[in-house]
């Protein structure tokens, strides 16, 4: 009896080097090193160094952490046009194989490296923005980019720590839909966008945004105990909650949370603990917990970023670990292809 699993949940599709992800344990490594310690305690920079390259950025790596702080101006034109005529997250999407022509011609490594360093200037012009200052941190970049409203060093490194947080978290929808491109030949910058199109839905990426509007909406109720009641009487999906791997608390919260408070101002932060603890008693039991998009959420408000922009938020953090998948499925050789069970019509002839 063939078993088939359209979620894919449960199945192993690839033997990686990069992240562990324990949705029973709570725990996340990558590379061996817990992703909430490296998110503390390093630079955004450092954990894309980590992930791209295998190791923490030793005395020889100082090309790699400056040239993560150069520009593709060339691309920019291109891109303000697209995002002139599709919605933010699908312009993204679509302008990301426009990194490709910046990195043509380099190895498997290089690619990834200048694809990485291109995309905040990339997020900046599909929004209609100037490319960010040569020389910044990655973080104070993906601010520029974001047009934040928040640009002082507490604001930028709760956004780095973010940042960190997602630069590589195992195979996420649009992380295997990367190693599918991949898994075709394709090059890095489009199956970038093939990443990027499966982070705008609202299952994934896309859930940041209506995590703010669910945030604001019991924000305005003003009794996180009823709405949870009712939403739960409704049957109603709360964004910002539960986890395909993720059956115990998110691990990644308790370092975000800790860098929302350093930064303060940030509004929705007590109604996010709030109906955090309300759906841990209501849902808790079921393996439903608050995600990282619902604190993330949290963070973007309180930096001031268009609710437009989070899936490129999300985007700015989540490219070192696409990149990585790209690298390693490519070195497979291997075409991802699964087969699929036919239920349609029996065989019958064309009728003319
Ligand atoms: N609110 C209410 N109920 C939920 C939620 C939720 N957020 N998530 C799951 N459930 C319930 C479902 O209704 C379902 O109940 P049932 O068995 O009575 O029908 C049960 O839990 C299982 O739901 P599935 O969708 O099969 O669970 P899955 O593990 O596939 O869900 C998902 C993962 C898609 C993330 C889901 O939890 C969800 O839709 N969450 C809201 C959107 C969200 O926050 N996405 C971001 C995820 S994290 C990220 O992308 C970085």
């Amino acid at each position: 009896m063939t078993r088939i699993d359209g979620s894919l949940a449960g199945v192993v599709v690839a033997q990686t080097q990069l992240a562990l992800v324990d949705g029973e344990k709570g725990i996340a490594l990558v590379r061996g090193y817990p992703l909430p310690d490296l998110a503390a305690r390093c630079t955004y920079e450092e954990v894309a160094h980590l992930v791209l390259l295998g190791e923490l950025p030793g005395p020889s790596s100082g090309s790699f952490l400056r040239g993560l702080g150069s520009l593709d101006p060339a691309s920019s034109e291109a891109a303000r046009t697209i995002g002139k005529i599709l919605p933010r997250p699908e312009a993204l999407a679509s302008s990301m194989g426009l990194l490709d022509a910046t990195t043509g011609g380099l190895g498997a490594q290089e690619q990834a490296a200048a694809a990485l360093a291109c995309v905040p200037a990339l997020v900046a012009a599909v929004a209609g923005l100037a490319a960010p200052e040569v020389g910044w941190s990655y973080a104070r970049r993906a601010l520029a980019a974001l047009g934040a409203h928040r640009t002082d060093p507490l604001a930028t490194r709760a956004l780095e720590v973010l940042l960190s947080l997602e630069a590589e978290h195992g195979l996420s929808a649009s992380t295997f839909a990367c190693r599918v491109a991949a898994s075709s030949g394709a090059r890095a910058g489009v199956s970038l966008g093939a990443a990027v199109a499966t982070l705008t839905g609202h299952r994934h990426g896309g859930a940041t945004a209506e995590a703010r509007s669910l945030l604001l909406e019991a924000w305005s109720d003003g009794d996180a105990a009823s709405f949870v009641e009712r939403a739960q009487a409704q049957k109603r999906r709360l964004a910002g909650f539960g986890h395909r791997i993720y059956k115990v608390a998110d691990p990644r919260i308790p370092p975000l949370r800790a860098a929302i408070e350093a930064m303060g101002g940030a509004r929705l932060l007590p109604i996010a603990l709030r109906l955090s603890e309300e759906v841990e008693r209501r849902y808790g039991a079921r393996g439903i917990h608050a995600n990282i998009d619902l604190f993330g959420a949290v963070l973007l408000d309180a930096l001031g970023v268009d609710p437009d922009q989070y899936v490129a938020a999300f985007a700015l953090g989540l490219a070192p670990g696409w990149l990585a998948h790209w690298i390693e499925q490519g070195a497979t050789g291997r075409l991802i292809r699964p087969d699929s069970l036919y239920e349609g019509p029996p065989p019958r002839a064309v009728p003319r």
